[in-house]
């Protein structure tokens, strides 16, 4: 199949990846509802069709935490990327710099960040907070020494949401009963044995390798994570991170209008509107649905950034009208990357990209920071 649209990269994703890996990625929190809303709220929008106007020119960029984006949309961290594509991590890190936009590589990404950095462009870097500060300490300076130009912090997991998928899948299985399963899921996808598990090695999680106790497995983590993240952290700690880290600082999990109003007198330059992609506290509402409120609240004074549910270019403009700057996306490159590595992120790339001409062709809207809501229909 040639892939069109995002769905399609996800059915390729589902037949080239081991069932728990595809189940991983697709899987939200509990009952999936936060899952399901991302989507449906985004869908829920409708667009303003205008016509007869000059659309020549077209400025697609826009400027976050300092830097110029070619494009407003940034690849959201994803944790165990190593796991779906051969060095994962660094093929997507290829794919948006040569499309002109950020990587954001998680805290539990399988490359370190020296091996992205080394590899092409320094990438965003997205901390987890855990609860060896010391190790915090030495892995904020490694971000910063690696030139590493963002920091996001991740404020939305100080406990992993429970995910259905993952005990059924077997992914958070452990002991010989997990051992067994992964190799059974693997030798009935010689593909992805060939390409990552064979080929792609180590399997470590790169950046935290130092704190993850020895010879764990790294389908492990779920329970590392639970151990080791810290759920102390407040506001406060900001200034703590700012001891070892002087560079922007994006807060990534934001859902609340007064939670965002802390992340400015924090001093952070922006925040990520987003509930995990659905990932966590599941219940709570849309990212899109809460996006205006928060625009309203802190537009004027940090970058508000938006992700979860975005599926095309058209819902790019959709989040642009509703203020924010610009947009993660997490599963689509997750599926593209396991559906065949980078040429497939590239092309996934191309195609938002090319969406979101059409819409603001469409729509009558020649730049993205000139985006506002007179570019949605409110009768519907
Ligand atoms: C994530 N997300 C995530 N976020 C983060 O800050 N650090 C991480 O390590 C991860 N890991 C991760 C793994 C997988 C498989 C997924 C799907 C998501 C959340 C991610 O950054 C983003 O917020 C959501 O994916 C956005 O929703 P969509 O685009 O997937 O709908």
């Amino acid at each position: 199949m040639n892939p069109a649209s995002v769905s399609d990269y996800r059915e390729l994703a589902r037949r080239r990846l081991p069932k728990m890996f595809f189940e991983y990625i697709d899987g939200g929190a509990y009952a999936e509802v936060t899952l399901r809303r991302n989507v449906e709220d985004m869908e829920a929008i409708a667009l303003r069709q205008r016509v007869m106007r000059d659309m020549t020119k077209l400025d697609m960029s826009v400027e976050v935490a300092g830097q110029k984006l070619a494009m407003p949309l940034a690849l959201a961290p994803v944790g165990m990327a190593g796991m779906y594509a051969r060095r994962g991590e660094v093929q997507a890190s290829a794919a948006a710099t040569a499309a002109g936009i950020p990587f954001c590589l998680s805290t539990v990404g399988v490359c370190s960040l020296e091996e992205v950095a080394k590899a092409g462009t320094p990438p965003w870097f997205q901390l987890y907070m855990l609860k060896d500060r010391g190790y915090m300490k030495e892995l904020l300076s490694r971000a910063r020494d690696a030139g590493c130009p963002v920091l996001v912090f991740t404020v939305d997991l100080p406990v992993p949401g429970a995910r259905y998928r993952d005990a059924r899948s077997g992914f958070s299985q452990r002991g010989l009963a997990g051992a067994l399963n992964t190799a059974w899921q693997g030798m009935t996808h010689p593909e992805w044995t060939w390409d990552v598990f064979l080929n792609g090695r180590p399997h470590t999680l790169g950046s935290v390798a130092g704190a993850v106790e020895q010879g764990r497995n790294v389908t492990a983590f779920l329970g590392w994570i639970a151990r080791n993240f810290d759920r102390s952290v407040t506001w406060a700690d900001i200034d703590w991170v700012r001891e070892v880290w002087d560079g922007p600082i994006i807060i990534k999990g934001v859902l609340d209008a007064e939670d965002a109003r802390a992340a400015v007198k924090a001093g952070a330059q922006g925040v990520v509107v987003s509930n995990h992609g659905g990932r966590q506290l599941d219940g709570v509402s849309s990212s899109v649905a809460a996006l205006p409120r928060i625009v309203d609240a802190v537009g004027a004074d940090l970058d508000v950034l938006m992700d979860g549910g975005v599926r095309s270019g058209l819902d790019v403009l959709k989040a642009l009208a509703l203020g924010a700057k610009a947009c993660l996306i997490g599963r689509p490159w997750a599926f593209a990357l396991g559906a065949g590595g980078r040429p497939m992120i590239e092309r996934l790339l191309a195609t938002l990209q090319g969406e979101l001409a059409t819409a603001m062709i469409l729509t009558g809207c020649n730049t993205a920071t000139g985006a506002d809501q007179t570019l949605l229909d409110r009768r519907i």
